[in-house]
Order: structure tokens, then sequence, then C-alpha cells
């Protein structure tokens, strides 16, 4: 497995925050099946950036450091884009491994920004393809789950984290998160991992979740084969997504609610 969204690369971010949590993480991933990690720091403005050179000499020390403790985990370098409307590609580490064309990005917690659907025609159309990270988190697809189609639909990607798909964020998330995969939306799994404790550098379990509920196949192609084409910039080989009918405002719905509510 290949897991395109963690938090490992020490002392850049609210993830690691030091090279010895980094290795604890990596032997943690190493013993869960993980072969290959994307660090995928948080870029929150476009001049972070700049410090690309930094991002690059941590991934060096981290890879010597997984070297020496023996571990058989190969380390790239990507970044998690917060959306902003003038997004660049000029750094080596805004897509992932380099690979020019998909890149990880992060919407605001509370809201669907306007502009995500004009300006991801225009990348798409460019060749720039978007993954929407963790979409089941965010309150604007919790609403209107049916957005999520619409942006898979206009051919951008959707990474779910491993641990919504188990319940770590509760039920709600949980069931998006099925909805998702119901619906042919979900074309990786990562683990979004900040720690080796609450958010753990771990697969297994959710790989074989989804091999037991949606076939063994779709765990291949979300775990193995669609990361391994992203590192390398190629082509996705993606199912047929199904649309997620807009739940209308029935007596039925509303009661529901209401009873969720009072639960
Ligand atoms: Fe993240």
């Amino acid at each position: 497995m290949i897991d395109i969204h963690t938090h490992i690369l020490p002392g850049v971010d609210d993830g690691a925050q030091n090279l010895t949590n980094a290795v604890k993480m990596l032997e943690q991933a190493a013993a869960d099946g993980i072969k290959g990690i994307v660090c995928t720091p948080h870029i929150l403005k476009k001049s972070d950036f700049d410090k690309e050179a930094i991002y690059f000499k941590r991934l060096e020390t981290l890879k010597k450091a997984g070297q020496e403790s023996g571990i058989p985990v190969e380390l790239y370098l990507g970044s998690e884009i917060y959306i902003q409307p003038d997004l660049s590609f000029e750094s080596r580490m805004s897509t992932l491994n380099n690979n020019g064309k998909y890149f990880l990005i992060e919407f605001p917690m509370s809201t669907i920004p306007r502009f995500a659907a004009e300006m991801f025609f225009a990348l798409i159309a460019d060749n720039r393809i978007p993954i929407i990270a963790h979409p089941e988190r965010y309150v604007g697809f919790l609403r209107y789950p049916e957005f999520a189609f619409e942006f898979v639909n206009r051919g951008a990607l959707l990474q779910v984290n491993a641990g919504s798909l188990r319940g770590k964020l509760g039920s709600e998330i949980r069931q998006l998160a099925y909805k998702f995969m119901d619906h042919n939306l979900v074309h990786f799994i990562a683990s979004d991992c900040h720690d080796v404790e609450r958010r753990s550098c771990k697969l297994k379990e959710t790989y074989q979740l989804v091999a037991e509920k949606w076939g063994e196949m779709t765990a291949n192609s979300i775990f193995i084969e669609n990361p391994k084409i992203v590192l390398e910039g190629g082509e996705l080989n993606l199912p047929m997504p199904s649309p997620i009918v807009k739940e209308t405002a029935t007596w039925k719905n509303a009661f529901k609610k209401i009873l969720k509510y009072w639960k």
C-alpha cells in the first residue's frame, strides 16, 4: 500500500514534531504493510512554497534515518494545499512526488468555496487534477453530499481518510464515507497521520474493511494501484461514478432528522 496523505515530515506542521517521532511513525507504517509514503505537509499560503528547500532537506534526513533503522518504506514529497484562488504549480512539492499532474487540496471545514468548481474546471482542462482531501469531513459535503458527485463527474478525485471509514470521527462522517464508496466516488484512502496514537499511520484494517464490503479489486485500486499511478503522473482507470440524489425535503426526512436530533 502507498499512503498519499501524511504529516510525517518532522517539524514542519502539526504532524511529527521531531525526527524521533517521525521515525516511530515510519516504523508503524511499515509494520502495517505500507510500502510508500508521500509526505504532504500543510501549505496554507503560496509563500509557504518558498521553504521548499527546507522541506526537501527534511525529507532527506528522514529517508536517511529510516534507512539506518532498516525500515523498508519509500518516501516521497508532496503537499496538502489549502484552497486559494491563485494556486501555483511552480514548486516541486505542489504535485505529489512532483508528478506534474495530481495535487492534494484541502477545503475549509465549514464551506465549499464558491470559486472551487470554476477553478477546478480550468485546472483540469490544463491537465492538473485536484485530489480533494477528506471530503467526508467537511460540513459542506455533509450537508450537500450530491456536490461530491458533481466534482468527480467533472474530473476531480476524492481521497477519504482511513479513520473516517472506521468511524473514528463519528457515525455521520462514517456514513458519508460509506456513501461515497457506494457511489464509486472514492479514488484513494490515506491515513492523514499526524502521530502514532490518535491519528496513526495505519491502513491495513481499512483495506480489509474495503475488501470485505466493496471487493478486493476495489481495495487494490484504492490502496495500491491508484496511488502508484499518481506518483508516476500516469492515467488512472476510474470507475463510473453514480450520482448522489439530492435529499428532498419530505416529511419523512424531516422526521428522521428530528429523531436524530433528540437522540
Ligand atoms: Fe492532512
